[in-house]
């Protein structure tokens, strides 16, 4: 779903930033006549372009809320396409080629940043993966009590091979701890890892 919306969103933004070029460069270009032949026969299009443009991108900011990744690049992108829009209306409608060219620039300008933000965003993607090696992480966390196979049951560690728990409830064990088990100094990502590793390696092993 999420992967489905990003894709419509990337292309929805594609068609609105292609339309919004041309319309730039007839006006810029003193093309005023093919200018409004263009906007009259888009009206429609762009209306239902524009309409999905916010859908797509209210969803996916509803959706990046939960993994509380908002950071300052984020808000910049959105003040700018926001801001863009009443100056791109104004400029059209006056057919202001200054304003037009600000908009356009913005507009991009804030794509490019979107693209800068997805790059980090991967980037910090898989370095926490490298620090999420699950079987590290159960090394240095819980062999200690365990043991490397579950059964160690040192301070009176439950053993691990013989668990019932779901996958949620043992890592709700890892982040918040139970009786004598402290909680791991792990975040939800590595403890879900974590929660993962004990599953298929150590259950019924
Ligand atoms: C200081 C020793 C200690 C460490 C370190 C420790 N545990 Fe535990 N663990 C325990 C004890 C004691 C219990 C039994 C708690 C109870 O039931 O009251 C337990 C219980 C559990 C349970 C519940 C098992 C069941 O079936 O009820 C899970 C799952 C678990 N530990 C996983 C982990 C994982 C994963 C780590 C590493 C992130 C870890 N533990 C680190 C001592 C430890």
């Amino acid at each position: 779903m999420y992967k489905g919306i990003l894709h419509s969103h990337y292309l929805v933004v594609t068609l609105f930033l292609l339309l919004y070029v041309i319309k730039t460069i007839l006006l810029i270009s003193d093309k005023i006549e093919l200018f409004e032949k263009f906007s009259k026969k888009m009206r429609i299009p762009e209306m239902i372009i524009s309409a999905l443009f916010l859908i797509t991108g209210i969803y996916l900011t509803t959706q990046l809320s939960f993994g509380g990744k908002y950071d300052f690049l984020f808000w910049i992108k959105i003040i700018l396409v926001f801001a863009s829009i009443p100056i791109a209306v104004i400029g059209f409608k006056k057919k202001n080629k200054m304003l037009a060219a600000l908009s356009l620039l913005m507009i991009t300008g804030s794509f490019g940043l979107a693209e800068v933000y997805h790059k980090r965003k991967g980037i910090a993607a898989e370095s926490s993966l490298a620090t999420n090696d699950a079987a590290s992480i159960y090394k240095s966390n819980c062999a200690l009590c365990h043991g490397d196979n579950g059964k160690l049951g040192a301070s009176g560690a439950k053993d691990l091979s013989l668990t019932t728990l779901s996958n949620e409830d043992i890592k709700n064990i890892i982040l918040q701890g139970k009786g004598a088990m402290p909680a791991a100094q792990v975040n939800a990502e590595q403890a879900q890892a974590v929660a993962e590793y004990v599953l298929s390696n150590i259950k019924g092993k």
